[in-house]
């Protein structure tokens, strides 16, 4: 801002007109307005990122976390925290947008127990939506998943067929399924993105079920070999933390609703030669169930209906990681 204000003092009038014009155009487009904004699973890996990125867009932002799998230091201080299970009804009175990320979003968890994760990533997902419908908000954005296409043969693309492989994929495409329903039967507009694998920072790398990226770089600090489910011939694909922010974003500004859309970079990368970038010896461990082979997902839609596109490639992901 003062930056601002000492340019006007100078009196450049070029760059005061550009100014001008950014912010006018900005307001025309309501960027500008601040929203009162529900993050469910805002204490999570990409919830903490997503409430970071609209709190510094302006927005009021509220928490809602019951902090099983997320952790209360990920939380910006500047949001509302509410420590509440979604398993129950939540509502907030009035509200302008709700990201709905809060999951038990682990697949071997989900296997072993799948009346737990039933509860949370279904019951829990149908009463944000009834809340949503309730307080009447302009748009859910769902934080869906690759895992629920199963295997690739190509490219998985949203009109694809899907064939959920354990119960937390299976969850995910009900909650999909409930996206669809509440838009066409009750008017609340959503949309459901299927995130691919999303990696950066604060993605837990001490859980039994954390991500393979976070996990491998923890083995290394430890100077421990990298464990490998399998042959490490397995594909993914992989979507630094950033990119997908800026997903959930575009999602929530954009006129689009009623849509289901692949956040992914579009190009795998199998897990042994993630273990090469990363370095260090390989260890092989037996597959774990549910797991599939090949997870690469087309990005053609998020490009053209929100005008998305992955910029952060693997290494530059992993050199940031490094970095933090
Ligand atoms: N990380 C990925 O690669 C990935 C890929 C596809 C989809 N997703 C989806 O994105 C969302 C966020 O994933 P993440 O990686 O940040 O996971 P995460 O575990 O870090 O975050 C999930 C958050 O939900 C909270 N939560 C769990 N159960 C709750 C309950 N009953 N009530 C309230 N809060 C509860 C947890 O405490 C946690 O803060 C999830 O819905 C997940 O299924 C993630």
């Amino acid at each position: 801002m003062e930056n601002i204000l000492e340019i006007f003092q100078i009196g450049n009038d070029f760059v005061k007109n550009v100014i001008v014009d950014t912010i006018l155009l900005n307001l025309t487009q309501g960027k500008y307005f601040m929203s009162k904004i529900l993050c469910t699973g805002g204490a999570g890996f990409i919830g903490s990122h997503l409430v970071d990125k609209l709190i510094e867009l302006g927005h009021e932002v509220i928490v809602v976390d019951n902090l099983s799998t997320g952790k209360a230091e990920n939380i910006n201080p500047k949001a509302d925290f509410i420590n509440w299970d979604i398993s129950e009804y939540y509502t907030n009175g009035s509200l302008d947008y709700i990201f709905h990320l809060a999951a038990l979003p682990s697949v071997p968890y989900s296997i072993e127990h799948p009346t737990k994760t039933h509860r949370v990533n279904v019951n829990g997902t149908y009463n944000i939506l009834k809340s949503a419908s309730d307080m009447k908000v302009k748009k859910v954005i769902f934080a869906s998943t690759a895992a629920l296409y199963g295997e690739c043969e190509k490219p998985a693309r949203e009109s694809d067929k899907i064939f959920p492989k354990s119960p937390y994929a299976l969850h995910k495409a009900i909650g999909e399924a409930y996206m669809g329903l509440f838009s066409e039967v009750y008017g609340l507009p959503t949309i459901s993105l299927r995130f691919f694998n999303v990696y950066g920072k604060r993605c837990d790398p001490n859980s039994d079920y954390s991500l393979v990226i976070s996990k491998f770089l923890k083995l290394r600090s430890e100077k421990k070999p990298l464990s490998i489910y399998g042959n490490g011939r397995q594909t993914r694909d992989f979507v630094y933390i950033d990119d997908v922010v800026d997903a959930c974003i575009l999602a929530m500004e954009s006129e689009i609703k009623n849509e289901v859309i692949n956040i992914c970079t579009g190009k795998e990368i199998s897990i042994n030669d993630l273990a090469d970038i990363i370095g260090g010896e390989k260890v092989y461990l037996p597959s774990r169930k549910g797991d599939v082979f090949r997870t690469i997902g087309n990005n053609m839609k998020a490009k053209a209906l929100l005008q998305w596109t992955p910029k952060v490639q693997i290494w530059e992901g992993i050199r940031l990681m490094e970095e933090m």
